[in-house]
């Protein structure tokens, strides 16, 4: 090669070339440079708490301050756009969806209105509008207990701190209807000094004390999921703990299993309510999300809850957690593709896949338990008795109990297929054994006909069917909505507009 003096004397436009592509490079490197200084004076910026945020600062906006990233992503969950195959961020009425359902829970509150969940924002919103929690006109009136609100609200730990978690557990749902208003937040699951993931709900740490676990031994891939099994779990309201408190408590003492749970509220003779048609004594499922996913492989390979619902996400060369937590299949390409490589369609059509084929076994049960009450009750009714009736009745109980722990437990066809369609299967066959217990019984009455599957084709027949008033309960309802819950509002205003910076009370 010749020297490049020679070059450039042959070619003297040469020299303009590469005088040129020298300023183009360092241009470049200097934009490249000033880029990463500016991030890294963001990134300081972004850190420097502006706010000095009280443990039991309820409002999630006040924290917004110091972590705005975090808060504008949290604020998503009241986005309500997104459907995908059987879940989403929509409110479907699923009672509409399966009327089924209403018979399965008659007697019970679930008969009057049962949803499918929508994002954090709107917990607070949701549980008021609710027909469950009725038309309460004051304090002490209402048909749920206090401690209803204990999933939906940075004030349920404030309020725990001022008054004792057993005081918290006492009383009627609408003594508290003043003082829980900000919805699922920031102190529910961080800690104010070190932003640490932090369990702020008894339930959860007396769970793991009573079976010799200290959770604050927990991992940081463990707290990922622990802070969601604060709410996303089966429990019951202990009665007996303390008088006049409905104690929150989960069931686990004997493990996570839906036949683990069954024997726990088996040998205490728990019962929630008692089936209006059957007289079962019934247990209601809550949402058993953490107790399936920990027997799924996800869990199995160490997969958290936030991976896949709280996926990491970049923005301004900031690196945070989307704290828009909905289904992942809305955002596939940061929840999933992090482990996978398969295409996104592929990946919908695998969860989609697991979902359509627990369904339909799911379906099969339920249409089988509407005909066990019925026909229970038919032997109700030509006067058997309660030894004739009693082991039909427990085999009611735990082939609904089955039906329900699967189908409460969002996610669960995803989260733990093989165990969930497991726990159907076991349902099909608890429930065919009982009938034939029952076709026994009634042959011995007299009765050997089959009884009919009642016209239970949308919710509104199927809440007559079980002697629902539904439009005294709306009535209800709305009254409390006119004239109560606009108290509380106020009231809410007027005690947080006296808070001080650290949101204490004063
Ligand atoms: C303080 C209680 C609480 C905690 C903690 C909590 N959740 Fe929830 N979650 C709820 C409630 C209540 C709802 C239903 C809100 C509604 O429908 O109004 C819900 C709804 C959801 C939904 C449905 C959202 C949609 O768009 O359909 C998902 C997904 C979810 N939670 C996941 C999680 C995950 C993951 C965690 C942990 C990182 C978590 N939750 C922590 C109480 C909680
Ligand atoms: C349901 C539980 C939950 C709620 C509610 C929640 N976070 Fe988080 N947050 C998490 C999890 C999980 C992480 C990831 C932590 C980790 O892996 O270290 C996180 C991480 C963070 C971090 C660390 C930086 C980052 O983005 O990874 C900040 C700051 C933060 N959250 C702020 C907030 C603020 C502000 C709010 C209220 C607007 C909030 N969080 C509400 C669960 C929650
Ligand atoms: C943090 C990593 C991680 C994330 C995130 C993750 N997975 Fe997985 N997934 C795994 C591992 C590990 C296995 C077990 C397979 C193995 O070990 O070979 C698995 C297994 C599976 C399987 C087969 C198991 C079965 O149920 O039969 C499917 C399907 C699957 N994942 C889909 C998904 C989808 C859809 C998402 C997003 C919503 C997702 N995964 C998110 C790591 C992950
Ligand atoms: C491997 C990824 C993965 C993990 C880990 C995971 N989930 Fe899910 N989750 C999903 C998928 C996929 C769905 C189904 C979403 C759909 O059908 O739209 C789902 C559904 C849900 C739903 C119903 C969402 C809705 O839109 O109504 C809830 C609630 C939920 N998960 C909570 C949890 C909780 C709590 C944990 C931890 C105990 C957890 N998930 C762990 C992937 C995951």
């Amino acid at each position: 090669m010749k020297p490049i003096t020679q070059i450039i004397e042959n070619r003297p436009w040469m020299a303009w070339l590469i005088f040129l592509v020298t300023i183009i490079i360092v241009f470049i490197v200097g934009l490249l440079a000033s880029s990463v200084i500016e991030r890294r004076a963001e990134a300081v910026f972004v850190n420097v708490p502006k706010t000095e945020i009280s443990q039991f600062e309820p409002r999630n906006s006040v924290w917004g301050e110091n972590f705005p990233r975090e808060f504008q992503s949290y604020s998503q969950t009241a986005d309500t756009t997104f459907a995908s195959k059987y879940n989403g961020s929509q409110m479907i009425d699923m009672l509409e969806v399966e009327p089924r359902l209403v018979v399965l829970w008659a007697g019970y509150g679930f008969s009057k209105d049962y949803s499918q969940g929508r994002g954090h924002f709107y917990a607070v919103e949701d549980i008021r509008n609710s027909l469950r929690t009725g038309g309460p006109t004051n304090e002490t009136d209402g048909p749920q207990p206090s401690t209803c609100w204990t999933c939906k609200s940075p004030d349920v730990p404030r309020m725990m701190q001022e008054e004792g978690v057993t005081e918290f557990y006492k009383g009627k749902w609408s003594r508290l209807g003043a003082e829980v208003v900000n919805p699922i937040g920031c102190a529910d699951c961080h800690d104010s000094k070190t932003m640490n993931l932090h369990i702020s709900r008894p339930g959860l740490i007396e769970a793991f004390e009573r079976q010799g676990k200290d959770i604050t031994k927990a991992s940081h891939q463990e707290m990922r999921t622990l802070v969601c099994a604060q709410c996303h779990v089966e429990y019951y309201f202990d009665k007996h703990k303390a008088e006049g408190a409905a104690y929150l408590t989960f069931p686990w003492d004997k493990g996570l299993s839906a036949e683990a749970i069954e024997k726990y509220y088996d040998e205490i003779e728990f019962s929630d309510w008692t089936h209006s048609m059957s007289k079962a004594p019934m247990l209601k499922a809550q949402h058993p999300e953490y107790e399936t996913y920990s027997l799924g492989i996800h869990a199995e390979r160490g997969v958290s809850c936030a991976d896949c619902h709280m996926p990491y996400k970049s923005e301004g060369g900031q690196k945070f957690t989307d704290h828009h937590i909905q289904s992942p299949l809305n955002n596939v390409a940061n929840s999933c593709q992090i482990c996978h490589r398969e295409e996104t369609a592929k990946l919908i059509q695998n969860v989609y896949d697991r979902q359509d084929k627990i369904i339909e076994n799911r379906n099969k049960l339920e249409e089988l338990l509407v005909y066990a009450h019925v026909e229970a009750k038919k032997a109700w009714d030509l006067g058997a008795t309660e030894a004739e009736m009693k082991d039909i009745l427990m085999g009611i109980r735990h082939a609904q109990w089955r039906w329900d722990f699967a189908a409460a437990s969002h996610g669960a066809s995803f989260h733990a297929p093989i165990e969930t369609s497991r726990i159907i299967s076991s349902g099909i066959a608890i429930v065919g054994e009982t009938r034939i217990k029952l076709a026994r019984l009634l042959a011995s009455k007299g009765f050997n006909q089959e009884i009919p599957y009642p016209d239970i084709a949308t919710k509104a027949k199927a809440q007559e069917f079980i002697g629902l008033d539904m439009k005294k309960l709306r009535e209800e309802k709305s009254t409390f909505r006119k004239n109560l819950v606009p108290q509380w509002i106020e009231a809410a205003e007027k005690r947080e507009a006296g808070y001080d910076k650290n949101g204490i009370r004063q």
